[in-house]
């Protein structure tokens, strides 16, 4: 199955002059001497006069580099000893920079509708009024960056030609995950032109930097984000049919495809038959510095470590789990840890991140028969085959009903419970091995997952581990929810199809208790993540307070209102 014929030689050589031509012209990650790199960063960060990391590096510059690096040992060299107060230092912040986002503009959607046709399969009235005014936050969501009167190095911001909806509160930039989710709502709320504009966007950053990075600022410049473009390209056309679109993105996908299989990859042997091996791909973002975001976080951790290995090894874990997406959860540390000091992304092959890759795999492939390219097609249906083959023989655990993440380290599987360890399901792989996943099997992993996916009033956690960290129990997360109720919707079994119903219900339930109970006190929020012991209570943990906004809660929440409007059922916050 992994033996290459003829046909496909052909394009994998010229996907890789492709792909030579992009890598060359690529930028470096960022060494911006302001907002990543350097004394200023260092001296401001470590000072904690914000509490959180992320505001100083969003402020934009009142004048050149040079300038402020000037004032900035101006500054020192006044101070007692060159150690500046906080006083000092809030007073050099307050002369030489701007506030925090302030070259992150609002912007009226121009396709925004005040009644979208989706309201109308909602069946329960409180429900519909949930849905209206989720669909009404777009308006507060959409930004665009106005760089009018800023000189070109004095901000973090990574320019896109088109407006685009931001995550909220804190994140008030484009991401490149998020927006999975956040375009799916937007194609309920018939915002396809907001969509098509996202999409462009991403289109203009991988062909400026080679890859997708993370999010639209400089610092995020040394990592990219889940691969799901994509799929975000398959749920554009799956809503307008838009060929002249797909025409234009599909080569970019492709040499998107080839950037995670050459940088981001590793080759992993079987453990079911000798001598085989597998290009999977990893998280694996290799740094030597603290994330100038979470500047003081990182390195006051990294302090505790005994060498300039431990801490580089420290360092680029940190960043690849923040490549992952889910900053921070024991699924990165050493199996059995809960001390963030020991994760160890870089030695961790993740199934979620296969899967996606598989995902990416098969929608390749029929790409590329709707435009008419057979050997590309071909290309794609053989690394399908090889992910599937990896899926079952690296990931599987017969015995468990599920897909462990694997590790270099031990040349093990980590045979703990993490949400992500069904998310084959969303790729579906059940279908794919139809002999395999008989209804009988499917039903056992069902039950598998029942503890975690019944027990708690408000979803499914994320983890079984009381970490502290954000991405791990008892909290829940809008799209690892997605992947699981969609993926047990594409099984042909009862009682997945039930489970995803029960899920889906419970999950809508927070989204709406969360807005009901903070309506009249906060105009209603809508929280990046929710705690699966408390209807309508927001999670916390990990280093920042908790967020509200919010794209992508948003996004599922009007994805969800759309397909089972008709059967989810209004339930009354207060006897919950
Ligand atoms: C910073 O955090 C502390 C403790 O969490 C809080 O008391 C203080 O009000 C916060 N300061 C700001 C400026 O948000
Ligand atoms: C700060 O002091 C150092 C050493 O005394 C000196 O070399 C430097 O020119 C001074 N910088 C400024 C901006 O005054
Ligand atoms: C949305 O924006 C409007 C106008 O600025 C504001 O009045 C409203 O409170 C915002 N709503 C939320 C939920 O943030
Ligand atoms: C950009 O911001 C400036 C003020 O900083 C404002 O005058 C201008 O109208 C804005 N432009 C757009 C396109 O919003
Ligand atoms: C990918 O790896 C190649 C070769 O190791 C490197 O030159 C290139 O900069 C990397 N591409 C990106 C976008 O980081
Ligand atoms: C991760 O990337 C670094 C630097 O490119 C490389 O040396 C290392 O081998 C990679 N890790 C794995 C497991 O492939
Ligand atoms: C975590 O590990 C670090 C480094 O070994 C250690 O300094 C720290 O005390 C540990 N933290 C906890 C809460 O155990
Ligand atoms: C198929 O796609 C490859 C890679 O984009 C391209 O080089 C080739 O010309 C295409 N073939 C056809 C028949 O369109
Ligand atoms: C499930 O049903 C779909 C059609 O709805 C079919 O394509 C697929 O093969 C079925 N899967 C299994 C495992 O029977």
């Amino acid at each position: 199955m992994a033996s290459l014929n003829s046909t496909m030689v052909f394009p994998i050589l010229v996907l890789l002059a492709t792909l030579m031509m992009v890598l060359t012209t690529a930028q470096p990650a960022c060494q911006h001497p302001i907002y990543c790199v350097g004394e200023v960063l260092h001296t401001v960060q470590l000072s904690r006069v914000f509490n959180d990391s992320k505001t100083f590096v969003d402020m934009p510059m009142r004048y050149p580099t040079q300038i402020i690096l000037n004032n900035f040992n101006l500054m020192v060299n006044a101070s007692h000893d060159g150690q500046p107060s906080n006083a000092e230092i809030m007073s050099f912040l307050a002369n030489n920079f701007l506030p925090a986002g302030y070259e992150v503009q609002r912007s009226v959607p121009t396709d925004w509708l005040p009644e979208p046709p989706f309201v109308e399969r909602v069946h329960s009235p409180e429900l519909r009024e949930f849905g209206l005014a989720v669909h009404t936050m777009w308006l507060n969501l959409s930004r665009h960056f106005n760089l009018t009167g800023l000189c070109e190095e004095c901000h973090s911001s990574i320019p896109v030609p088109n407006p685009f909806i931001i995550a909220g509160s804190r994140f008030h930039e484009y991401y490149y995950w998020d927006s999975f989710w956040m375009i799916q709502g937007l194609l309920v709320s018939d915002m396809a032109s907001t969509a098509r504009g996202m999409l462009l966007n991403f289109a203009s950053l991988f062909q400026r930097f080679g890859f997708v990075p993370n999010g639209g600022r400089l610092y995020f410049l040394d990592r990219s984000q889940p691969p799901l473009l994509t799929q975000m390209v398959s749920e554009y056309y799956a809503a307008t049919e838009d060929n002249a679109l797909l025409e234009q993105l599909l080569p970019l996908l492709d040499q998107e495809y080839q950037f995670w299989m050459v940088n981001q990859s590793v080759l992993v042997n079987s453990l079911v038959t000798p001598g085989k091996t597998y290009l999977l791909n990893m998280y694996n973002v290799t740094t030597s510095t603290p994330r100038p975001e979470s500047y003081a976080e990182d390195y006051t951790n990294a302090q505790t470590l005994p060498s300039i290995e431990r801490q580089t090894f420290f360092y680029s874990s940190l960043a690849s789990a923040a490549e992952s997406g889910m900053d921070f959860s024991s699924k990165w540390f050493e199996p059995g840890s809960i001390n963030l000091t020991t994760i160890q992304t870089i030695e961790i092959v993740p199934v979620d991140l296969n899967t996606m890759l598989y995902a990416n795999e098969k929608r390749l492939a029929e790409f590329h028969r709707m435009v008419g390219n057979v050997s590309m097609q071909a290309y794609y249906l053989n690394q399908a085959a090889i992910r599937l083959s990896a899926l079952m023989d690296v990931f599987w655990c017969e015995q468990d009903y599920q897909w462990y993440d694997f590790h270099l380290d031990t040349m093990k599987q980590n045979q703990q419970y993490y949400i992500t360890n069904w998310m084959p399901l969303w790729s579906g792989i059940q279908n794919d091995l139809p002999q395999y996943f008989t209804e009988q099997l499917v039903d056992s992993l069902v039950k598998t997952m029942f503890p975690m996916a019944m027990d708690y009033v408000g979803g499914m956690p994320t983890s079984a581990v009381a970490s502290g960290q954000q991405w791990d129990f008892p909290y829940a997360w809008s799209p690892l929810e997605y992947f699981i109720f969609d993926g047990l919707q594409q099984t042909n079994s009862t009682l997945a199809n039930f489970m995803s119903m029960d899920i889906i219900q419970r999950w809508v339930t927070t989204n709406y208790c969360g807005w009901k109970n903070t309506l009249v006190s906060q105009g209603g929020m809508m929280y990046e993540k929710y705690d699966v012991t408390q209807v309508g209570e927001p999670g916390g943990g990990g280093e920042y307070v908790v967020q509200d906004g919010f794209g992508w809660t948003n996004g599922v929440a009007l994805y969800l209102l759309n397909n089972f409007g008709e059967t989810l059922k209004f339930q009354d916050c207060n006897s919950l």
